[in-house]
């Protein structure tokens, strides 16, 4: 299955995303990502070294430390492609600002 996992982290698991990321977990855990395995580190990559706060609040550290930001070139792995951009934001529900 296609994942972004990968990024030479360990991995950690959905439920060490949840604590700070709410939203986010309880929008994705009713998908169909969810019921394939398609977690969050699927598409953000591992995260044993970006899930601390310091790293996490510094976009550049948290990179440099595995963390990705998918492009739609990963959803047409499995979406087609005729996926476009718009399909992005509705990966999972978003905290309000
Ligand atoms: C200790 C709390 C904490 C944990 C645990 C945590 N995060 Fe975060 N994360 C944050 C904070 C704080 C930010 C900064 C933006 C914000 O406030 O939402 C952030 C930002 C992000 C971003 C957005 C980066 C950007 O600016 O575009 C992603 C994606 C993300 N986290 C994914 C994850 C994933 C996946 C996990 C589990 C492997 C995880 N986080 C674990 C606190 C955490
Ligand atoms: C299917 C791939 C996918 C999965 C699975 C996924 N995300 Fe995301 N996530 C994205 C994409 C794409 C964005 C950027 C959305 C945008 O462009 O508006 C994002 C953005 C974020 C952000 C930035 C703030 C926000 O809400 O936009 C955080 C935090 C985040 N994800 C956390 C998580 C956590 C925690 C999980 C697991 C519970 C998770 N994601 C699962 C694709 C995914
Ligand atoms: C490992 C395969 C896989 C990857 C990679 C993947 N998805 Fe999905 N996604 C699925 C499956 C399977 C479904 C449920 C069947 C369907 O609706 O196509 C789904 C459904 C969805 C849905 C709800 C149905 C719809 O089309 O509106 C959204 C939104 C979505 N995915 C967004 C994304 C985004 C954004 C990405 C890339 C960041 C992504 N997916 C990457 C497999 C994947």
């Amino acid at each position: 299955m296609p994942s972004l996992a990968s990024n030479g982290h360990a991995a950690v698991g959905a439920e060490k995303c949840r604590m700070c990321h709410r939203v986010q977990y309880d929008s994705w855990s009713a998908t169909a990502h969810a019921k394939k395995g398609l977690d969050c580190e699927g598409c953000h990559g591992n995260g044993a070294d970006y899930k601390t706060m310091p790293v996490m609040k510094n976009l550049a550290a948290a990179k440099a430390a595995g963390l990705v930001i998918p492009g739609v070139e990963f959803c047409r792995k499995c979406h087609g492609t005729k996926a476009d951009a718009s399909l992005l934001p509705r990966a999972h529900a978003h905290k309000a600002p």
